[in-house]
């Protein structure tokens, strides 16, 4: 359903919890209207809360879905994105599993998840976007081939370097780049995913990644940036 809105509005494709229910609270507070997605059967989320104040919508999406994502193009018709960041990301089971013992079906979840999905969603929501809007992914410091000098989280760190490649070739394809096209390395933080063991807590970077991210808008091309607004090379 449409609402009359005249905040910017930003889709933001898995919100319910972690980082991306943070990006979410984060742009609502900065007046931003959000439209965040949640996995269908997801129960209450933490975006549930923050919806209860107006201003955020919920939607569903598994970006493992074709048909999912097809139908929820199909509802956002006639919506105008200023921004659209898709957040969705998974990790192996054991993080320091090698290309040797990793099973195929647990390797491909990775890549289809954290790699090839993020930029179907890119592409089949560009064209609700403005053509000064900004399309982001989350991204991963451990995304850099040459800040590797340590190793391990070898899958995750392969899957977030395709989609630095992929992310890299969109851009390059564009035939008028006016859009600002980020990929985000939030920094290691305490979520699900990053674990107890990691130095920073969410309202350490997310304020600061938003931050980082209203700043670009409006500065065409791609940047690969993390929450302090540091390039990070590839
Ligand atoms: N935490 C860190 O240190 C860190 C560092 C760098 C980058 N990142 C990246 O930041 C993003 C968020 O991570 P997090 O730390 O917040 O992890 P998290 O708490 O495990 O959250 C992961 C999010 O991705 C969603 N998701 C997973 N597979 C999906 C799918 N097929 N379709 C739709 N949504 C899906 C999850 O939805 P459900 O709730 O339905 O499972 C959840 O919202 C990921 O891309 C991650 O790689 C995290």
């Amino acid at each position: 359903m449409s609402l009359p809105s005249t905040s910017p509005t930003i889709l933001i494709v898995a919100a319910g919890r972690g980082l991306g229910h943070a990006l979410a609270e984060q742009f609502h507070l900065r007046g931003w209207h959000v439209i965040g997605t949640v996995r269908p059967g997801s129960g209450h989320t933490s975006l549930h809360d923050l919806a209860e104040n107006g201003g955020v919508e919920i939607e569903t999406l598994d970006i493992g879905e074709p048909g999912q994502i097809a139908a929820l193009r199909r509802r956002l018709d006639g919506r105008v994105l200023d921004a659209l960041f898709v957040n969705a990301g998974i990790t192996t089971e054991d993080q320091d599993v090698t290309p040797g013992e990793v099973t195929d079906d647990e390797f491909t979840a990775v890549m289809l998840t954290n790699a090839l999905n993020p930029m179907r969603v890119i592409e089949a929501f560009q064209d609700l976007a403005t053509p000064t809007s900004l399309l982001g992914v989350m991204s991963s410091g451990q995304g850099s081939i040459a800040n590797n000098e340590r190793g391990r989280r070898e899958i995750y760190r392969s899957s977030k370097a395709a989609l630095n490649q992929l992310m890299r070739s969109y851009a390059a394809r564009q035939q008028e780049p006016k859009r600002t096209l980020l990929l985000t390395a939030p920094g290691w933080i305490r979520t699900d995913l990053g674990g107890p063991d990691a130095p920073l807590a969410i309202e350490d970077s997310i304020p600061r990644l938003v931050t980082v991210m209203l700043d670009q808008l409006g500065t065409p091309g791609l940047r690969f940036l993390d929450y302090q607004g540091q390039v990070v090379p590839w």
